[in-house]
C-alpha cells in the first residue's frame, strides 16, 4: 500500500484515479508520495520512504529538484494542464491594462450611497476611459504551453503578435501562428510591442531578465503582464518604469511587498491557474505521472532525473 500526502487541496477528480493500492496520510513522515501546489517545500525534511514528489502545476521553483534527485526521487510536473486557465486570464488582464474596470469599479462601490449614482457616475466615467486592443502590438516571451494558446486567442481579438524563445526558431515558431513576428532578440520584442506577457520558468537564468535594459527598450506607455513567476522581473527597474510613465501598467499575478508599493501596478493573489478545470486537470495528470512512476517506472515529465 502506497501512502499519499497532499500540501495543498487537490482536486478530488485527481485523487479519485488513485487505486486501492493508495491511500491519503495526514502524516507527510509517513508518506512514499507527496503532491504539492505552491507550498514551498525547500526546507522540508523528507522521510526515506519517499518515492516520488508531484506538482499539479507546471512550476517547480518551490522544489529542492537537485537535494531530492539525490536521494533518487522523482519529481514531476504536469505542463500544459493549465494552459487554458492561464492564457484566459492573461486575455482578462490585457483588457486591464487597456480599460481602467478596476478603477471604475472601485468608483461605483466607493459611491454606493449616492443617491443620485447615476448622474455622477457619467461625469465620473471620464477618469476610467481607455483604449482597445484592436490593432494593437502583444510580445509574447516564451512559447511553450501558454505563449502558443495566448497568440492564437490575442490574434482572434485583432492583435498583431511578435514572439520570442530562445529554444525555438523561426520554423518551429511559424507552426504556432502563420501571422505571428518571430525574434530572436528579446529587446526587438520590447520595442515593437504595446503589451507584453512573459511565459517562463523561474530559473536562475531567467532571474531578472526583463531588467532596466529591456524596460529601456520598450514603446513609451507599454503594459506588462507577469502571470509566470514574480522572480523574472526586476522589481528596481520595473518601479522606476512605472513611476517614469515609460511602463503605463504592470500586471502582475505575484503579490510581493515591494510590487505593492508599486503605482500603477495592478496585482492579484497567484490567480492564473485557479479553476476548476485546470486544478482537475493537474490533479488527474499528477496522480496518473505518480502511479505510472510507481506501478511501471515509466517517467513522464519527471523534470530532475532521466
Ligand atoms: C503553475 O506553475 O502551473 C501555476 O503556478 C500553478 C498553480 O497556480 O498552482
Amino acid at each position: 500500500m502506497y501512502k499519499v500526502h497532499c500540501l495543498n487541496n487537490i482536486s478530488e477528480k485527481g485523487l479519485a484515479l488513485l487505486s486501492s493500492d493508495y491511500e491519503l496520510t495526514d502524516d507527510v513522515s509517513d508518506a512514499d508520495v507527496i503532491l504539492v501546489r505552491s507550498a514551498n517545500i525547500h526546507d522540508m525534511e523528507f522521510s526515506d520512504k519517499l518515492k516520488a514528489v508531484a506538482r499539479a502545476g507546471a512550476g517547480v521553483n518551490n522544489i529542492p529538484l537537485e537535494a531530492l534527485a539525490e536521494r533518487g526521487v522523482p519529481v514531476f510536473n504536469t505542463p500544459g494542464a493549465n494552459a487554458n486557465a492561464v492564457k484566459e486570464l492573461v486575455l482578462c488582464a490585457l483588457l486591464l491594462a487597456a480599460r481602467d474596470v478596476v478603477g471604475g469599479a472601485a468608483w461605483c462601490r466607493e459611491n454606493a450611497g449616492d443617491e443620485n449614482i447615476a448622474k455622477s457616475a457619467e461625469k465620473a466615467k471620464k477618469q476610467f476611459a481607455g483604449t482597445e486592443i484592436l490593432g494593437k502590438t502583444l510580445g509574447v516571451i516564451g512559447l511553450g504551453a501558454i505563449g502558443r494558446l495566448v497568440i492564437p486567442a490575442a490574434e482572434a481579438l485583432g492583435m498583431k503578435t511578435v514572439g520570442y524563445d530562445p529554444f525555438l526558431d523561426a520554423d518551429r515558431a511559424a507552426s504556432i501562428s502563420p501571422n505571428l513576428r518571430f525574434t530572436d532578440d528579446l529587446l526587438d520584442l520590447c520595442a515593437s510591442c504595446d503589451y507584453i506577457t512573459i511565459h517562463v520558468p523561474a530559473t536562475p537564468s531567467t532571474k531578472g531578465m526583463i531588467g532596466e535594459a529591456e524596460i529601456a527598450a520598450m514603446k513609451d506607455g507599454a503594459a506588462f503582464l507577469n502571470f509566470s513567476r514574480d522572480t523574472l522581473v526586476d522589481n528596481t527597474a520595473m518601479r522606476a518604469g512605472l513611476e517614469s510613465g515609460k511602463v503605463r501598467r504592470y500586471v502582475t499575478d505575484f503579490a510581493t511587498p515591494e510590487v505593492m508599493a508599486m503605482e500603477g501596478a495592478l496585482v492579484l493573489p497567484h490567480l492564473g491557474a485557479s479553476t476548476a478545470e485546470a486544478e482537475e486537470n493537474c490533479a488527474e495528470m499528477a496522480v496518473r505521472e505518480v502511479m505510472d512512476y510507481l506501478e511501471t517506472g515509466t517517467k513522464t515529465h519527471c523534470v530532475n532525473m532521466k
